[in-house]
């Protein structure tokens, strides 16, 4: 059987992680492209050499233009700027909507029938702009978000209660922002939910350091943003993708009706397959967290809605 192709756009920490796990997991066989000459070939060479070793039975290329990126099945976005402390992710929209915007169209000649997997940010405004360049139906343009930051949030529980990682649960939902939407009903820790296994108090405090998850990591590096946890979130999508896992993870998915969200991208669970997005599944919101939930999708909306196409 012929290995998928699994192209990744942007060589820089994220893309060369994406690079890095995807060969790891010997998901298919590996297109790093970047705009830099020889970078994004430098780093798959060496990543190629790092296959004997382990006995990986994959290829790694790297190239400046997409013709190398021709018929992938997934193809992960990561070109555009990262932030610099002080800053938040919106204030990249303008460069990185031109960025993503003529990656994009280059990615979609090339590969019609790819699932595009977005982690450029903005995130849910990227992933919009995406789906829009790209003309490809809803369900095949993904945004990456909830998985990383459900992870956050599951890695900062399981410190605290001092329990495996693996049984620690956590939905994570609404946009990649400030305003994000961490569902603790819907956390738990081997089955108990989590209010039972901690007070209200630190529960908070977990929450607000989720919702600052990325901007922790950017004031600690002070020159780039977090790659290792973003880049194996966005490995783990496609993994889902390729190997038709029907895994139900947090992505930023299409709405229209679903969560009354009206045409936009944002943060939902979904039901990730080798048809993409096969499913959205709608839970149940108490008040509170529809409100945060609606205040989230509001701040999508008017990001979305200042994006000049
Ligand atoms: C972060 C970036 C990937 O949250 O948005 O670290």
């Amino acid at each position: 059987m012929k290995r998928p192709k699994i192209s990744v756009i942007g060589a820089g920490n994220v893309g060369a992680t994406c690079a890095h796990w995807a060969a790891v997991k010997e998901l298919g066989d590996v297109v790093l492209v970047d705009v830099v000459e020889g970078m994004p070939q430098g780093k798959a060479l060496d990543l190629a050499q790092a296959m004997p070793v382990a006995g990986w039975d994959v290829t790694v290329a790297g190239a400046n233009d997409y013709d190398a990126t021709a018929g992938s099945e997934v193809v992960i976005i990561t070109a555009g700027l990262a932030r610099k402390p002080g800053m938040s992710r919106d204030d990249l929209l303008i460069k990185n909507t031109q960025i993503v915007s003529s990656v994009t169209a280059e990615v979609a000649r090339r590969s019609p029938a790819a699932k595009l997997i977005v982690v450029s940010n903005p995130l849910d405004a990227m992933v919009y702009v995406a789906q829009r360049t790209s003309g490809f139906t809803h369900r095949n343009v993904i945004g990456m978000a909830g998985v990383l930051d459900s992870a956050r949030f599951r890695c900062f529980i399981a410190a605290e209660l001092d329990v495996s990682v693996e049984d620690v649960t956590a939905l994570v939902l609404g946009g990649h922002g400030d305003s994000m939407v961490p569902l603790v009903r819907y956390c738990s820790v081997g089955g108990v939910p989590l209010a039972q296994m901690m007070s209200a108090a630190k529960i908070d405090e977990l929450v607000t350091r989720t919702r600052n998850g990325g901007a922790e990591i950017v004031a600690l590096l002070k020159t780039g943003s977090a790659y290792y946890a973003p880049s194996l979130a966005a490995v783990e999508m496609a993994e889902a993708i390729v190997r038709d896992k029907k895994r139900i993870m947090p992505c930023a998915a299409f709405c229209q009706k679903e969560y009354g969200v009206g045409g936009y991208y944002v943060g939902v669970p979904a039901k990730l397959g080798a048809d993409g997005i096969e499913q959205i599944i709608e839970v149940e919101l108490d008040a509170a967290e529809r409100a945060a939930f609606d205040a989230s999708t509001e701040h999508v909306r008017q990001l979305v809605a200042s994006i000049k196409l």
